[in-house]
This record gives structure tokens, sequence and C-alpha cells, in this order.
């Protein structure tokens, strides 16, 4: 909304939401995000012609075109429980928006929905018989978190589902003149909305399959001496498999790519479409399998054990430049490292009051340091974990001094210099790579 706020000045864009706190975070000078180049764009737009408000009930009155962003997580309860989308809030807003609306207006889902919701939210809103109509658009979100603002500028596309009808492309055509703003027209696509819904499903999917694919490959090459980024490199040049997301790390986190894709096999299993479902599901098994082998990989090069050994946690977010934690690595990591009875210090430059909550429950085997030098100090073994660029440089001689001897490193994003690392002194073992050991 702020990137439309800042491209359309003729637009009015008001963001509603029910929590007060986090509004009035938007409205101060701390964001309630960290996301590169976000504050400027906000604080450009805001009290102009963006605004952040609590105000439900008026800013659907107001508004010609809805962007409902509500949350849809994984079910906990019932029916489809840890697999399928959890739908309340959207159908908590779509009759907020039916009872609060005295005239047509577009509603446009922009949270992750599983394929076919537009249907049952139309339903709801046209179901009453009145005289307002609404017409329901899918323009599924692609954006990544730590590009966000760059993604939004210049996106590889715009998608834009509705229905095929006159009404329909008319909606279409509305939201396509906003992005045609800034986006050229030929990267904005319109579709049905069925197969807007489920590409942006079946992106995250593939994604997220090519993250599991090089990871499975990263143990195969450990186990023979090929190198992962050697064979990524060669693959990558073959222009129809392309060089991008072929990087083998310690698993894929974020808070979409295992929610998108256990929906997606949910809705395969609905169908009777168990292979389908099974070919998918398999995405999510390699990357916790993933995980699990980078903890027992540290256990068994440290000699088997790890009880009250302090191991410093490089990185707690699931990926650089943004201080999101959700379903990253490192929860699961520090976990099983926990689990060994290891001390744990977790380092990151964004992420430690999230990472405090993650493992509130455990918080007294692990302490929460900031400063890389100090989080090190006394240890036995790193383990990186984000691919923070501050970890790229950093002084490892004066590190591997204050270390306990033999001295480990566990590079889960490949992103250190390992044979310098060697030659200083370390043992080295990076993902899909020999290991480097003195002993
Ligand atoms: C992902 C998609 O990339 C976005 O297009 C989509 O809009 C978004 O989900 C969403 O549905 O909201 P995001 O989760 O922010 O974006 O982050 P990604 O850059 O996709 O990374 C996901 C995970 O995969 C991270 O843990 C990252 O470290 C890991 N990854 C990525 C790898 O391990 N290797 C790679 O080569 C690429």
């Amino acid at each position: 909304m702020a990137m439309i706020a800042a491209k359309c000045p003729q637009y009015r864009v008001t963001v509603v939401d029910i929590n007060e706190r986090r509004i009035s975070e938007w409205n101060s000078d701390n964001l309630p995000i960290f996301e590169p180049g976000l504050d400027e764009l906000v604080k450009a737009a805001r009290g102009r012609n963006l605004f952040f408000s609590t105000e439900i009930e008026k800013g659907i009155r107001d508004a010609d075109i809805i962007f409902v962003s509500v949350n849809t997580p994984t079910k906990t309860f019932g029916q489809g429980a840890g697999m399928a989308a959890d739908l309340q809030y959207w159908e908590k807003t779509a009759r907020q928006i039916l009872a609060n609306s005295d005239r047509d207006k577009i509603i446009v889902e922009k949270s992750t929905l599983p394929v076919r919701t537009a249907k049952a939210m139309e339903r709801i809103l046209n179901g009453n018989q009145g005289n307002v109509k609404f017409e329901v658009l899918s323009n599924p979100e692609f954006l990544a978190e730590g590009s966000a603002v760059k993604d939004l500028e210049n996106p590889d596309r715009v998608l834009i589902g509705s229905r095929e009808t006159g009404e329909g492309l008319k909606a279409r055509k509305e939201l396509m003149d906003v992005y045609a703003n800034w986006v050229q027209r030929e990267k904005i696509i319109g579709s049905n909305v069925w197969s807007s819904e489920l590409s942006k499903l079946t992106a995250n999917a593939f994604l997220a399959q090519r993250v599991s694919s090089i990871n499975s490959l990263s143990a195969l090459c450990e186990a023979t001496e090929a190198d992962i980024e050697e064979v990524a490199y060669a693959i990558g040049t073959d222009s129809r498999i392309g060089n991008k997301f072929l990087k083998a790390s310690v698993g894929f986190g974020g808070s979409c790519f295992k929610k998108d894709i256990l929906n997606l096999v949910y809705i395969c299993r609905s169908y009777g479409l168990n292979e389908v479902a099974d070919y998918w599901d398999s995405v999510v098994r390699l990357n916790e399998w993933q995980e699990k082998r980078f903890v027992l990989n540290m256990l068994s090069n440290m000699f088997n054990t790890v009880a009250g050994k302090k191991i410093a946690v490089l990185g707690f977010a699931f990926k650089a430049n943004t201080g999101d934690t959700r379903e990253s690595p490192a929860i699961y990591i520090t976990r099983g490292l926990i689990e060994e009875r290891a001390l744990v210090n977790v380092s990151d430059p964004k992420a430690l009051d999230n990472a405090r909550l993650d493992l509130k429950d455990i918080k007294e085997r692990v302490e929460f340091i900031e400063d890389p030098y100090r989080a090190t100090e006394g240890s036995h073994a790193i383990a990186v974990l984000t691919e923070w660029d501050i970890y790229k440089n950093l002084d490892y001689k004066r590190i591997l001094d204050s270390m306990v001897k033999p001295a480990f490193i566990f590079d889960g994003r490949n992103i250190l210099n390992h044979r310098e690392l060697f030659d200083l002194g370390f043992n080295v073992f990076a993902i899909g790579k020999a290991p480097l050991k003195h002993f």
C-alpha cells in the first residue's frame, strides 16, 4: 500500500487494522518491521495520501477498492489441522465489509488463499440480495522479504484474476490501471480467478522445490566430495534451468513456503490427487531433513557430544536483511542443540527480539548477544545460519583465539571463505562440500 501511495498521488490509501499498537507504530518513527527502503517510502507518503488507522468501518465505507490482507495461517484445529489454511479472519472481514458498504466495491484478495476461495467470498458478499454489488479479484503478492521495496517497484509481473464477465473484466481493468502508474502494461497479467489463486501457491511451491532439490544434492556432495556450488553454477548456466534459487542452505524458512505447500498438498488430497500431494509434500519433508541433518552433522563431528559445550549461532532470521524469524531453520537447529544439552549463544543484528519470543520456553539455556565477538567467545563451535553480510568480514583470527580448541565452524549458508578459515586453524564444515578438518 505504501508503494501504491508513493506511485499514485491521485489515490488516497488508508491502511486499517484492529491492532492499535501496530497502527500507532506505523504512525511513528519506528515502523514495526525492518525492510530496506520502507522507512523512506512510508515517510514520504504518510499524511499526504497514505494513512494508518484503526477505524475499520469508516475505512470500508470510504473505499472504492479494498485490499484484504488478513493473515491466513495454517489451521491448528479441526479438519485439515496442520495443513489447510485457516480462513476465519478472511470470512470475518468479508462479513464486516458487507455490513459497512452502501455502494459497489471491488474486493481484492491480497492474502494467500486456497484456490476457489474467491467463490466463497463472493457468495458471502453478494448473498444478501441488496443493491450493493461486489466484484472479487485475486491479486497475489510475489514480493520477498528483505527486497520488498525493490520487488514492488520493479516486479517481474503483477497478476490479476477476475471473473471473465463484463463486470469482472471491468474491475480487472480498474486494478490494472492502478499498477500501470508505474509497472509496464505487458508485465500486468490477467487471468481467471482460479488460475491467479493457484499461481500464487504454485510459484512458492516451485521456488521451495528448487531449494529442496539443491539441498538434497548437497548431501550427496558431502558424501562424494563434489562441490554443491560448482554443481549449482554448472547447471545454472543452462538458460532453461536458470541460476536463481540454487543456493544450498541449512533449509528454507519464512512464513510462506511451508504454509503454502502444505495448503497445496491439502487441496490436492481433497480432490483425491494423492500422488500430486505426495510429490509436493516431499519438498517440505526434505527441508525438515536438511535442518535435522545439520544438527546431526554438528554432533557427529564434535565427537558425538555437545552436552555442556557452548555453541554460537550467528544469524537467527530466516534470511538476511529481515528481522523475521518465522519458520527460520535457526529455531529448529537451536532447539536440536539444546536437546543435546548444549549451551547456545544466539546472535543476530535484527532478529533478537523475535528470537527471544521463539525460544522463551528454553530461555535459561540460551543467551542472546548481538555482538558476534562476544557471542563466540569461549565457544566450541560456530553455526552460521543466516547469510548476513557482517558475518563475512569478521576478524576470525580474533574469534578463533577466544574459542575452545579444537574450534569448529559450520557454515549453513556457504558465505565464508572456508580455505582461509581452515588455514587459520578452524575445522570447517560447509553445506555440500567436503569437510576441512585438522584431525
Ligand atoms: C517468498 C517468495 O520468494 C516470494 O515471491 C513470495 O511473495 C513470498 O515468499 C510470500 O509468499 O510472501 P520470502 O519467504 O520472503 O519470499 O523469502 P525467499 O527469498 O523466497 O526465501 C525463502 C527461504 O528460502 C529463505 O529461508 C532463504 O534463505 C531460502 N533460500 C532461498 C535458500 O535456501 N536458497 C536459495 O537459493 C533461495
